[in-house]
């Protein structure tokens, strides 16, 4: 039996390059993993099982972890079956992949249980028909992320900092956020440049999603200036959001109907999971 950490992600930049034909939205984003990990437990069975501390997610092949599972199974050229739980953590549509980092953590776990006959490679390129956050996940924990997020570079880890996430009751559907962008209100910037800064130590944070997410749940922008008054230097919407990131020497206050959690940034070796 594996139990496997399944982490978060949070987007330190996300440009919204340009909408594309297929609906998707070309973007550049710099990812990286932190802390805070749903948990799976995965061994090889009789047959298939599923089930989640969560009894509000789905157990179908709608959860991306089911998904994920079928996927490696057309792959491979024998049956096999598992035994799979997910203990959640991370909350849902808060913007901090969870349901991604799962699906990735599927993949990268039934892998090992068959004896690796899949590559990192062939892991990601399955993972990236599930959705556009997964391939992500199975980087080291930092990769600046391009094409609809499925095409990966990746970088060194960056230096470790305490991170402050904090997250809204409220979620909102990442679908639901993209259709909101204007994409010719965004401000020009270049993400080619965000990522020479980051390598000289001064990065910039930038989130293209925030003002549509802000347009459609306008409490989120006083939740943003509330943390920025308490003395953030730095709060910025993860992806799609609700959760925020939060830099800066400084406890958030209490804030009615959101939860806070501390975390760091987290990379994993090569040959081994997130631990
Ligand atoms: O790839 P994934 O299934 O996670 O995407 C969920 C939805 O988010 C897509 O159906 C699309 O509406 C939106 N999306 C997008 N551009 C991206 C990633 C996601 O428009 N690069």
């Amino acid at each position: 039996m594996l139990t496997l950490h399944s982490p978060a992600k949070i987007n330190l930049f996300l440009k919204i390059v340009k909408k594309r034909p297929d609906g998707y939205h070309e973007l550049a984003s710099l990812m990286q993993t932190i802390s805070l990990f749903d948990t799976l437990r995965i061994r090889l069975a009789p047959q298939d099982r599923f089930t989640c501390s969560d009894p509000y997610l789905p157990t179908d092949s709608t959860n991306l972890v089911i998904a994920a599972l079928h996927k490696i199974r057309k792959a491979h050229s024998q049956d096999f079956h598992v035994h799979i739980h997910l203990e959640k953590q991370i909350p849902v549509q808060a913007g901090l992949g969870g349901g991604s980092g799962d699906a990735a953590t599927a993949l990268w776990g039934i892998n090992q249980l068959l004896g690796q006959p899949f590559s990192i490679e062939q892991l990601q390129s399955i993972g990236s028909t599930l959705g556009s956050d997964v391939p992500f996940f199975l980087s080291e924990g930092t990769a600046h992320c391009r094409g609809r997020g499925e095409i990966l570079q990746p970088i060194s880890p960056l230096q470790s900092q305490e991170v402050w996430i904090v997250k809204p009751l409220e979620g909102l559907s990442t679908p639901h956020v993209y259709s909101a962008l204007e994409i010719d209100q965004l401000p020009p910037r270049d993400p080619e440049e965000s990522l020479k800064k980051v390598e000289l130590g001064e990065p910039e944070y930038y989130n293209d999603l925030e003002e549509a997410a802000f347009r459609l749940l306008p409490r989120l922008r006083e939740i943003k200036e509330t943390l920025l008054a308490a003395g953030f230097k730095t709060v910025l919407l993860c992806g799609s959001g609700t959760a925020f990131f939060c830099l800066g020497d400084v406890t958030p206050p209490h804030i009615v109907g959101t939860a806070a959690i501390k975390v760091k940034f987290i990379n994993r070796s090569a040959n081994r999971w997130y631990e």
